[in-house]
């Protein structure tokens, strides 16, 4: 297999992928309008991610995620924190969920929930997410506004293994994105996603070497 040479990586859209025989067997975890969800499903189609998409779990059941799911047939779980007494029963059945699924790599793509040790344990280095900042800098919800607000030059956003502690395990890959004078927070969000777009795939990839 071929490895991905992080430092080279200068057009993340155009590297080509190592090859997974048989191929990775992915969950995502979503609760927005899953343009991230999107992505990683042409990048299987188009034969650049040799991946499966086994299921989508999603905590909002109006998200857009589950649209895009429905129309390339996979399957959906909806998990809202309502049907559970704590974070912990909530994860126990995320595990039981990706274990009925025969999951090996969750990627979280705006899954907006603290996760607890009883998911991080199960499925060490084996969950990613993607988060639209250059972390360590500007952890959690408000990274557009905090980068705008902190008048940085440049932001842009990670892929990075999942820990408790939220935004902080360790990145896989990033690109950056500059911050135009007189943007908005949803001008500079969508360039951010676009770059989000072609990096979510070498995220993947890159945390899908490590198992195999
Ligand atoms: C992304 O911007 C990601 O960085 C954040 O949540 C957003 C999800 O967007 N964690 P989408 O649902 O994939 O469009």
């Amino acid at each position: 297999m071929n490895s991905i040479n992080i430092k080279s990586i200068t057009s993340p859209n155009i590297i080509s992928l190592p090859r997974f025989t048989p191929k990775l067997k992915l969950a995502v975890l979503a609760s927005g309008k899953g343009s991230n969800l999107k992505a990683i499903i042409e990048d299987i189609l188009s034969k650049r991610l040799d991946a499966e998409i086994k299921c989508l779990i999603v905590s909002n059941p109006n998200c857009g995620a589950i649209e895009i799911a429905n129309k390339h047939l996979i399957p959906v779980k909806v998990v809202t924190s309502n049907d559970f007494i704590n974070r912990e029963s909530l994860d126990q059945h995320l595990v039981n969920l990706l274990h009925a699924y025969n999951v090996e790599l969750v990627i979280m793509a705006g899954w907006m929930r603290i996760v607890t040790h009883i998911l991080i344990d199960s499925f060490k280095n084996k969950i990613i997410n993607i988060h639209p900042s250059l972390l360590p800098s500007f952890k959690g919800k408000e990274a557009v506004k905090n980068a705008l607000n902190n008048k940085v030059k440049i932001t842009g956003c990670t892929v990075h293994i999942v820990e408790e502690e939220v935004d902080s395990g360790e990145i896989l890959i990033q690109s950056a994105v500059q911050v135009n004078t007189g943007d908005t927070e949803e001008l500079l969000l969508k360039r951010i996603q676009s770059q989000e777009h072609k990096i979510i795939s070498l995220g993947i990839a890159i945390a899908g070497q490590r198992l195999r």
